[in-house]
């Protein structure tokens, strides 16, 4: 995203203190038909180092987890018993972010390139967007016992990644879901909580190669 998210994020006071960066509208028309998407589907593991537009990623957002039924704020991916307990961080070279989906904006949450640290493979450094999905516990409800809540909450990150992957293959864009996480390391550098859990990663990029 490079230069236009920053430029997005240095109004106000500067960017060390930017409130929320809106995301322009998702495009919710067009795209690879449902079928050709599935065909095309596949993990990628070489990147571009090329940003991706301010309009890639946010449909790119959306259609990880997004909001599709503005009434109810339900999202493009299901979530158990509607937690939607899943956040999207999004590891740029700019810093990390926070996907918020009922506002279509992304929150500064740590300063830095932490790319490297989202995953154990040498791409992830330089993949230009490593999503991180992160469950928050609170959102959880605590009648269902431990098992059950572990199984949910990350089907629940799977469909998010399975719905980057489809995004992906229909908009021309490598991806591959991602489990070997150091998890501690990387829970520690993104400040997260005693109740939020690092479930899986997920580079995506241009294809290497493709300039
Ligand atoms: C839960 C899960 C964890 C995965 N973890 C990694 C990983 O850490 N690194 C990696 O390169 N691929 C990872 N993958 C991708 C798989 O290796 C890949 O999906 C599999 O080889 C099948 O290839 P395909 O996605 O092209 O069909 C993971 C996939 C899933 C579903």
């Amino acid at each position: 995203m490079g230069a236009g998210l920053l430029m997005m994020s240095m109004t106000g006071s500067g960017l060390a203190h930017a409130g929320p960066i809106k995301l322009p509208p998702p495009e919710m028309a067009g795209g690879m038909p449902l079928m050709q998407a599935l065909k095309a589907r596949h993990s990628a593991r070489e990147f571009s180092s090329e940003a991706l537009p301010q309009q890639v990623l946010s449909n790119l957002l959306w259609a990880a987890n997004g909001v599709n039924r503005p009434d109810s704020g339900k999202r493009t991916a299901p979530s158990a018993r509607d937690w939607r307990e899943i956040d999207v961080l999004v590891a740029t070279a700019e810093g990390v972010f926070r996907y918020d989906p009922p506002a279509h904006t992304l929150t500064r949450v740590v300063d830095g390139d932490l790319r490297g640290l989202t995953g154990m493979q040498d791409f992830v450094a330089t993949a230009p967007v490593n999503l991180v999905y992160v469950a928050d516990h609170d959102r959880v409800s605590e009648d269902a016992d431990a098992d059950r809540r572990a199984r949910f909450v990350a089907a629940d990150a799977g469909f998010i990644a399975q719905n980057v992957y489809l995004f992906c293959a229909s908009a021309g864009l490598a991806t591959v879901v991602r489990g070997l996480v150091d998890r501690e390391a990387l829970a520690k550098a993104l400040k997260l909580g005693a109740n939020q859990q690092v479930i899986l990663a997920q580079s995506v990029g241009y294809p290497a190669g493709r300039h």
